[in-house]
């Protein structure tokens, strides 16, 4: 989804940025307010997104979402993190899952509004956002930890932790490919993407995770659909995709 190596540079995106092969090392002041960026990213783009890719999932998506939605019973707590406008979280709330959503762009979550009435819905950073311990059955994170910088995902797979109940379920997936650091458009909007390596997703959930076994972990590239693919100038997605269940101590 923000395969930023492979941005192209049209019409609307002549940035210097993106004639270095889309790749950028911020300044230290760039980073700090990369969250700003990327919600006020959202909040401009958060149409198209909608349109292009929300309501356009991967097979992969489906088919993970697939997995966990019968993995759960109805009446499951599942938090999503960055959830964007909703569509993705259907298949929980057909499943009869309480649905509590979080995300940083005020344009996201007023389409969450009108797609999930019925959730809890939170405009906020999910590096900040409080919540009690042990009380979910599933965290959801779709294309979204990859916004946060290395350390900050790092912080957000031990609060993932401490938000499961034992037993509940992590689905996420992370940046695939090598480590990188990179910014540029996306959907004409700044962006700002970490990606820690697939070696590095795996040293993160095991070193931050407290509890979580790894039950699926896959990475897996993705066709986009021509209109979506034509939008963002990248034919495919590399991710990598994690499911696992948090170990339930009472055992
Ligand atoms: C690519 S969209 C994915 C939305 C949804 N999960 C989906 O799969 O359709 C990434 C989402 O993460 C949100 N996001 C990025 N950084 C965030 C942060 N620090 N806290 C909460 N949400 C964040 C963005 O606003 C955006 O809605």
């Amino acid at each position: 989804m923000f395969p930023s190596i492979k941005l192209r540079a049209d019409t609307n995106d002549r940035s210097p940025i993106l004639l270095t092969k889309n790749k950028l090392y911020l300044s230290s002041g760039d980073l700090e307010n990369i969250h700003r960026v990327v919600a006020e990213a959202y909040d401009t783009i958060a149409p198209r997104y909608h349109s292009l890719f929300a309501l356009n999932p991967t097979a992969t998506r489906t088919r993970y979402t697939q997995q966990l939605v019968d993995a759960l019973g109805p009446d499951s707590a599942v938090l999503e993190l960055g959830c964007g406008g909703g569509p993705g979280t259907q298949p929980f709330v057909a499943r009869g899952c309480r649905i509590t959503g979080v995300d940083i762009s005020a344009a996201q979550i007023a389409l969450a509004r009108t797609h999930l009435p019925n959730a809890t819905l939170v405009h906020g950073d999910m590096r900040t956002v409080s919540l009690p311990p042990a009380s979910f059955d599933a965290v959801v994170a779709m294309y979204s930890i990859v916004h946060l910088r290395k350390e900050d995902q790092e912080a957000m797979v031990t609060k993932i932790a401490g938000w499961l109940k034992g037993g509940g379920y992590l689905l996420c997936n992370l940046a695939g490919g090598e480590a990188s650091t990179s910014t540029g458009k996306w959907l004409g909007a700044d962006t700002f993407f970490e990606s820690l390596g697939v070696e590095g997703n795996r040293k993160m959930l095991m070193e931050y995770g407290e509890g979580l076994q790894v039950i699926r972990d896959e990475v897996i590239v993705d066709k986009y659909d021509p209109v979506a693919a034509d939008a963002i100038g990248a034919t495919d997605e590399t991710f990598h995709w994690i499911f696992a269940v948090k170990r339930d101590i009472s055992e």
